[in-house]
């Protein structure tokens, strides 16, 4: 089992900012990535069809054998929020571990939340912060626009600076950490820091949820001992040539070793 792959998925290109992450700091492991291209967006729709269409890459990923799964994707972690497994397989969400990490580095105690709006309508950032200090302040703001942006490729236009602005200039609350609650975010990062002043903390889903998947393998004895066997393979429900560039792009230094459309 120590040797299968980690199965990883998100609507689109967004959860590829996750598997950069955890491709750097997992050396020995494979992965597996699932891009629901076919019905981007997630973020809008209602929590029972973001949790129909988890299961059914649950379902998919599971029969793939992947010996755990990280849900690289705020508005489907929000659906499966405090579970943490899937018909046996170990699950892990990116919800938790950022919240945790934003309320440790928030010095002012004031956080302030960019997601989708079924993350925002869930508060499940609201709420996993306040678990961890009933006295921080939160602000959540549904930043949709900022997903189909990112999946363009749209980075350091003047338009997108524009529409990060008039969402950043939207919230009230003083804050002093800011959480990327949407995965495709990291991917606009240069973008959203030149809106910010430099003080600011940005919390990013990959970086906290990677302390979490090291400990509970560690915990459940799967960590892979291979190190000369890694594959990294993309499963998308819909291909095109741009989102097979962009991926290449995201994971660099690291080598996708394969595209493949599948139907879920
Ligand atoms: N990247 C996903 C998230 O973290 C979904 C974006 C979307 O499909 O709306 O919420």
């Amino acid at each position: 089992v120590k040797d299968k792959p980690i199965g990883i998925f998100d609507s689109g290109l967004g959860g590829i900012t996750v598997l950069r992450s955890l491709l750097e700091k997992f050396p020995n492991e494979s992965f597996i990535y699932i891009g629901d291209l076919a019905r981007l967006p997630y973020g809008n729709k209602s929590p029972d069809t973001i949790r129909k269409y988890g299961e059914q890459i649950l379902n998919y990923l599971n029969k793939m054998g992947t010996k755990a799964v990280v849900i690289a994707c705020n508005s489907a972690s929000t659906v499966f929020l405090g579970e943490d497994s899937y018909n046996g397989i170990p699950l892990f969400n990116v919800i938790e571990p950022g919240a945790n990490l934003a309320a440790k580095t928030t010095k002012n105690n004031k956080v302030a939340v960019m997601s989708t709006t079924a993350t925002m309508k869930a508060h499940a950032y609201k709420k996993e912060l306040l678990k961890c200090n009933p006295n921080l302040l939160v602000e959540e703001k549904a930043t949709p626009l900022l997903v189909p942006l990112a999946e363009e490729g749209w980075l350091h236009e003047k338009i997108t600076k524009d529409i990060i602005q008039k969402y950043l200039n939207e919230i009230e609350l003083k804050f002093d950490t800011l959480i990327l609650g949407c995965t495709h975010y990291p991917i606009l990062r240069d973008d959203i820091k030149n809106c910010l002043s430099p003080d600011i903390m940005l919390i990013e889903s990959g970086d906290a949820l990677a302390i979490n998947l090291d400990e509970k393998l560690k915990l459940l004895d799967l960590k892979s001992t291979d190190s000369n066997h890694r594959t990294i393979q993309i499963l998308t429900t819909d291909l095109t040539e741009h989102f097979e560039t962009l991926a290449h792009n995201l994971v660099k230094p690291y080598k996708i070793n394969s595209f493949e459309r599948i139907t879920l």
